[in-house]
């Protein structure tokens, strides 16, 4: 991309900013994002344990309400403002830095974990060849591949069958990572994402051919309409939705700043949206036809064979396997897309954190990528291939996505719609070139409802996490890195917002905008006339 020569001297240029290369890259790497390990192995079960079929209805009202607006939401403050989180926020609201910085930490937690699962999958992708598991499958995860330890902790007994694989991802994700926007990226991406479509669509054909198929389909489908009344029930498929579409956490703020300025920002956030909630909604018809598979193996009820979250994945996925026709292929299929569907969200999360450094450093692509990745992916090779990894991981995981997505999300709407009151400039910036025009609607979904559901959430996470303590842990093993972690994230937030910028961002400039937005049309008029 060229710098236009009327560019007014000493003003921001377009030069060093990189943006996808088309708008299909950009809705590619989206759904690449989107569509990670919370669609393949946590919808499915979250689905069931919450009403089954009846559960599609909260699933639905949850991503109209809630989760398509806040998708434009993130839209729009990325688009419109052109920077990482903390720079676009900050462009946003002086006082709104800090929010951006928020969302960094989460990204920053979530990748120290959400890598090691990458690394079991690429194992079980290994292992389903042989089916290493033998006939069981739940002592060869825990004792034997992970050796969990009896007392949850930090450890330094390290499990050399997954520090390796750990290793191997965090070295291909760097690479992807220090490549850049175009060459790292959108290319990671164009190439993952059609495999994990096409893997994911044969598993779950031959899901579907499985004897028992449909008894697992009947159990997934047959509405519990007294579910419908639980408010929980409700509030996990609000829960869900915000880790599922990789909303309120600074990536969709992050990868719609490397769009072109005249983008259909609404009809491309619908295909993302839809295409997500597409696969996660096959995802559990694949995973419940096994799973009808499976009860019928063992002359058992379906809702005896689910399990939870990793449970459902690495236990009762490999006795599937063990047990199914062709099973090395299902195995094969399931733990590869789980691998290609976690790299490609891994890369999403990490761009929150690489944008944010190099924009507050002024740091090039390499240096920043570097800067963010090498301590990054120390921190997860020390602390989670280890004895205690798996409770580390729980309970970061659950931490994190209650007191760090969720509080970040309804800080961040309060806020934006009711203290800085800049729902009506989003709205209009979202309306600019968009197909799907935002109106009032979309302002009372999320300044009004949003706000609402999210305090509900919150207050209910937060009783049932004092009452009893998360999965039995140690009270003080849950209040450094559950409670404290969840702290940390604010304090740490508080912190880097006070370190001053680069002054290459221009970050107080308050002409920065319109003159992007000028020096953006001047680019793609010079490019359609060329
Ligand atoms: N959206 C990503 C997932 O579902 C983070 O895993």
């Amino acid at each position: 991309m060229t710098t236009p020569s009327s560019a007014p001297a000493g003003k921001p240029t377009l030069a060093s900013r990189e943006t996808f290369s088309t708008r299909k890259l950009f809705i590619l790497s989206a759904i690449g994002s989107a569509v990670g390990l919370g669609n393949i192995w946590r919808f499915p079960y979250i689905a069931y344990d919450n009403g089954g079929g009846a559960f599609l209805i909260p699933y639905l009202a949850a991503l109209l309400s809630a989760g398509i607006p806040l998708l434009f939401l993130d839209y729009a403050v990325g688009h419109n403002f052109r920077g990482s989180a903390p720079l676009a926020y900050r462009r946003l609201h002086r006082g709104a830095e800090v929010l951006g910085w928020w969302q960094v930490l989460v990204c920053f937690i979530i990748a120290i974990y959400y890598a090691l699962i990458i690394a079991w999958a690429a194992m079980f992708t290994w292992f389903s060849v042989t089916k290493a598991w033998g006939d069981d499958a739940e002592t060869f995860l825990l004792k034997d591949f992970l050796q969990v330890a009896d007392v949850p902790g930090i450890s330094f007994d390290y499990v050399p069958a997954v520090f390796w694989p750990l290793l191997v991802v965090w070295i291909v994700i760097i690479a992807i990572m220090v490549a850049g926007v175009r060459r790292g990226i959108s290319r990671a991406n164009g190439i993952f994402l059609p495999l994990l479509i096409v893997m994911f669509v044969l598993l779950v054909v031959q899901s579907l051919f499985l004897p028992g198929a449909m008894d697992g389909l009947n159990a997934f489908f047959t509405p519990n309409w007294e579910a419908l009344g639980d408010p929980l029930v409700w509030a996990a498929a609000y829960g869900h939705i915000f880790f599922s579409l990789s909303v309120a956490f600074g990536i969709m703020v992050t990868y719609s700043s490397y769009l072109k300025r005249k983008t259909d920002l609404t009809g491309s956030g619908m295909v993302v949206a839809f295409a997500n909630s597409g696969f996660e909604i096959l995802a559990g018809i694949g995973v419940f036809a096994a799973l009808g598979f499976m009860a019928q193996s063992a002359g058992t009820a379906v809702d005896e064979v689910a399990g939870a979250g990793i449970g459902l994945a690495f236990i009762t996925f490999p006795t599937i396997v063990s047990e199914a026709p062709f099973g090395a292929v299902l195995g094969v299929l399931f733990f590869g897309t789980l691998v290609f569907a976690g790299i490609t969200s891994l890369i999403s999360i990490l761009e929150v954190i690489v944008a944010a450094v190099q924009d507050k450093s002024g740091w090039n692509r390499v240096k920043s990528s570097l800067a963010v990745c090498i301590p990054v992916s120390l921190i997860s090779i020390v602390l989670f291939p280890t004895v205690t990894g798996l409770q580390l991981l729980d309970t970061f995981d659950a931490f994190v996505n209650s007191f760090g997505i969720l509080a970040g999300a309804l800080v961040a709407v309060v806020l934006i719609s009711w203290v800085f009151r800049k729902l009506p400039v989003l709205s209009a910036h979202l309306n600019r070139y968009s197909t799907i025009k935002m109106r009032k609607t979309w302002m009372i979904l999320v300044g009004v409802v949003s706000p609402l559901v999210l305090a509900f959430m919150l207050y209910n996470e937060f009783v049932a996490k004092i009452k009893e303590p998360y999965e039995g842990y140690p009270l003080d093993f849950l209040a450094v890195f559950g409670w404290g972690m969840a702290g940390a994230l604010v304090v740490g937030a508080i912190i880097l917002t006070l370190i001053p910028w680069s002054s290459k961002s221009k970050v107080d400039d308050p002409e920065y905008a319109e003159i992007v937005a000028r020096e953006e049309h001047e680019i793609e008029d010079e490019e359609a006339t060329r």
